[in-house]
């Protein structure tokens, strides 16, 4: 779990006062800032930068490489040695990428190395996470996912969460409207697949219908309003706190394709594939719909057509490699239940 939480509207504010503490001697903190940033000046101010402290902008058109995370890592080592902490302001891929950062800081070998589950052997540099998109839970989640050479897979460990986070509601107003939407879908499907799975208990049951009903209050109400952004930061969290002690489901297991052939972002992707899964979840599924009618949105439609064998099979490769979430969704006897015909009839639906 995370060590930390300050929340509230202004929060950013206290975040030179909240790292003071914990900078040790001459070793900087690194703030990876979400490149969609890049030219916010004012946001820019607002960084606590201090001595030889470092801003980088993070590239996360695509979502974090293990290749990137441990191009990040060397050239932090190479330049300084050592550092007090990397700071995460940004959607899921940026949190994520400073989890992981932040890990290969002092685990030997390569990012790719701890795809998979407590892998990790030891923990990282003190790391922070300050959300300007609300949804992933990448914020609270014990995994940071990346896209390695053979795996679309988290480091899965009790040294993964961050040590402090910072939730702020100013800093995800501003998000642009189908962004938000489908990074506030994730936390949707969160709830779904974590309350209909098979993993359920009273822990990850309590946080997924209070995130569940935040939910619902935000995405059937016409109006966005500031109040809305409160409720999306705390469900969000709620999300990702159910989710840690059961799993996702289907969406996800399919959408983990997407991404990993097509490069489709995490939100957008569990959007398409959950749009198609009244067999699973037929009340969730007919919700989602028309949470997408009252907000108005687009959600894609024909995205594997014209996909070779090759890629099908790739995608359900890398799909049914989920193991814990098919298990989670279908029960012990996933398999006989998941066939590759029943995985490619589908995709080529999406
Ligand atoms: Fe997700």
């Amino acid at each position: 779990m995370v060590d930390y939480v300050v929340y509230g509207r202004g929060a950013f504010n206290q975040l030179d006062a909240i790292l003071a503490p914990r900078r040790t001697g001459d070793a900087p903190m690194i703030f990876l800032l979400d490149h969609q940033f890049e030219q916010a000046a004012d946001l820019h101010a607002r960084i606590p930068l201090r001595g030889n402290d470092q801003l980088i902008i993070a590239d996360v058109t695509n979502e974090p490489k293990t290749s990137y995370v441990d191009a990040l890592a060397d050239q932090l080592k190479d330049t300084f040695g050592t550092v007090s902490g990397i700071i995460g302001i940004g959607g899921g891929s940026v949190m994520d990428l400073a989890k992981a950062v932040a890990l290969m800081m002092t685990n030997p070998g390569k990012a790719q190395d701890y795809q998979g589950w407590d892998l990790v052997k030891v923990s990282g540099v003190y790391k922070a996470g300050i959300p300007t998109l609300s949804g992933t839970g990448a914020e609270v989640s014990r995994t940071c996912v990346l896209t390695g050479p053979e795996r679309k897979l988290g480091m899965n460990s009790d040294f993964t969460p961050f040590d402090q986070i910072v939730l702020d509601p100013d800093l995800i107003k501003s998000a642009p409207v189908n962004q938000r939407f489908y990074t506030g879908m994730d936390c949707y499907i969160h709830c779904i697949e974590s309350l209909e799975g098979t993993y359920l208990n009273a822990f990850s049951k309590s946080y997924g219908e209070k995130a569940l009903e935040l939910c619902q209050e935000i995405f059937l109400t016409p109006d966005w309003t500031d109040e809305s952004d409160e409720k999306l930061m705390m469900a969000s969290y709620f999300g990702g706190m159910s989710i840690a002690y059961s799993q996702v489901g289907v969406a996800h297991a399919v959408s983990y394709g997407l991404s990993y052939l097509l490069g489709t972002k995490h939100g957008i992707g569990n959007c398409i594939v959950f749009n198609h899964l009244e067999e699973y979840y037929p009340k969730g599924v007919a919700e989602f719909k028309e949470m997408v009618r009252r907000n108005n949105i687009h959600i894609p439609e024909g995205i594997c057509a014209g996909l070779s064998d090759a890629d099908f099979d790739t995608m359900i490769n890398v799909s049914l490699g989920m193991k814990p979430l098919w298990e989670n969704a279908l029960g012990k006897d996933w398999e006989s239940k998941i066939s590759r015909e029943k995985l490619r009839a589908l995709y080529e639906r999406l």
